[in-house]
């Protein structure tokens, strides 16, 4: 067996058949389990196999224009045309990512009067679209955040939001968030949950466009949440992955985040642009920490990039390019600005549809949870036995939970639609 240890001999004897299936049963790998698919992914591998000519995937995260076809923004394809021409070299970035990306991202966050990106408080990186955006900050505080390594987050939340927290090492926990009874905002289950948080904790709030439920709290909601959480001396941890996706304004979209600002508050945001660009593959995001002076701004970054080398060294550029050209140009911003609002306006138009519908079909439901919800999803309050029965008599795919992806619906499949949720829960 000398020549197994030799790496020519070994080749050569790991080709015989026999010797080969010896070698498989040692395997290094040979006691990994095969693990779960990812439960959207899934949906769609579903939605891909069926046959049926009017089937409807509701699954997918992702804008699709009212021809059920991605779409790539008017003023993404003008700025890819601008760095083209201007034959960019493909050097790398700087560990914290491109400068005018991060300056024009934060600001797009915080408005461009932001008192405190006058005072340059902020500390900000570019991150891996949103993901690798709440990344970072998850590996932050748990390196530096001086109070409980515990992040609560709204029950039910983005499925992701939980291994990212774990994974970088928090305690995660949930405070109430949704109410199944009217499909909105369990705003008093919120208030008494958060009063009750360890003091010194972590809290994750959804800027906007909440993920799964389609639920947000209204400002006068937010202004009694920012002051609960004030009292009670928590650390909020702000995801902004909608930001103009919600209601179709960017300013609106941001009442959250720079109100917990006025009211005092430091915060930490994450923002992401494959939503509210159609950046999706490409992987532009921030992670900005708020604090409380120039010079803590200054060590935090230090911090946050001595994080990121060992990690991916360096952030991708393409997306970032595209980003910052769109808000530095006023032109081309501006023409963003309407594209970001026409693509929530369809997702709006289709809501009230879709509820038009319901009522039309001659459901009694009260259907208003729909047009009251907003951004990408409507978390549809329908039970696992009506969502089985969608996708196996309908072919609408969905996930379990009853959430549907509004980006989906369009005025081709909106009236079907709303015929076989009626017909799943008539009785
Ligand atoms: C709430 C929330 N946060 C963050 C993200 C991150 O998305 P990405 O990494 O594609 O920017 C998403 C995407 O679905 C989301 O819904």
């Amino acid at each position: 067996m000398a020549a197994v240890v030799s790496s020519e001999g070994r080749f050569l004897i790991y080709n015989q058949p026999f010797i080969r299936s010896v070698y498989r049963a040692a395997s290094w790998w040979a006691n990994v389990e095969m693990g779960p698919p990812d439960a959207i992914l899934g949906v769609t591998e579903a939605y891909k196999r069926d046959t049926n000519p009017k089937k409807v995937n509701l699954g997918v995260g992702a804008y699709r224009d009212d021809n059920g076809k991605p779409y790539v923004l008017p003023s993404v394809l003008k700025a890819e045309e601008y760095l083209a021409a201007a034959k960019l070299d493909k050097e790398y970035a700087p560990i914290s990512g491109l400068a005018d990306f991060c300056k024009s991202s934060i600001q797009l966050a915080l408005g461009d009067d932001s008192t405190h990106l006058k005072n340059e408080v902020n500390a900000t990186v570019q991150g891996i679209s949103g993901t690798g955006s709440l990344t970072i900050g998850a590996k932050f505080l748990k390196s530096f955040f001086p109070g409980e390594k515990c992040v609560w987050l709204p029950a039910p939340t983005w499925g992701n939001h939980i291994p990212i927290f774990k994974h970088s090492g928090l305690e995660v926990k949930h405070y109430r968030y949704y109410d199944a009874s009217t499909c909105g905002f369990d705003f008093g289950g919120a208030i008494e949950d958060i009063k009750t948080i360890p003091e010194k904790s972590v809290i994750l709030l959804h800027a906007c466009a909440h993920n799964p439920t389609g639920v947000d709290p209204k400002p006068e909601q937010w202004k009694e949440i920012s002051k609960v959480i004030k009292d009670r001396g928590l650390f909020p941890f702000f995801d902004m992955a909608y930001q103009g996706f919600a209601s179709g304004d960017v300013t609106k979209d941001a009442f959250a985040v720079r109100l917990f600002l006025e009211d005092g508050h430091q915060v930490a945001l994450s923002q992401s642009f494959a939503k509210n660009m159609g950046l999706y593959g490409e992987r532009a995001g921030a992670f900005s920490v708020i604090t409380e002076s120039k010079d803590e701004a200054a060590r935090v970054l230090s911090q946050l990039k001595i994080l990121i080398r060992p990690l991916y060294s360096n952030p991708p550029i393409h997306g970032a390019k595209i980003v910052a050209k769109i808000l530095t140009d006023s032109e081309l911003k501006a023409q963003w600005l309407k594209e970001v609002k026409g693509m929530a306006d369809r997702i709006i138009s289709m809501r009230t549809q879709l509820k038009d519908y319901l009522l039309q079909k001659g459901s009694k439901q009260d259907w208003s949870h729909i047009t009251d919800q907003i951004g990408m999803f409507c978390f549809t309050g329908l039970k696992p036995a009506q969502v089985e029965r969608l996708t196996k008599e309908f072919s609408i795919y969905l996930t379990k939970d009853g959430r549907i992806s509004m980006a989906g619906v369009s005025s081709k499949n909106v009236e079907y639609l709303a015929h076989a949720m009626h017909e799943v829960t008539k009785n």
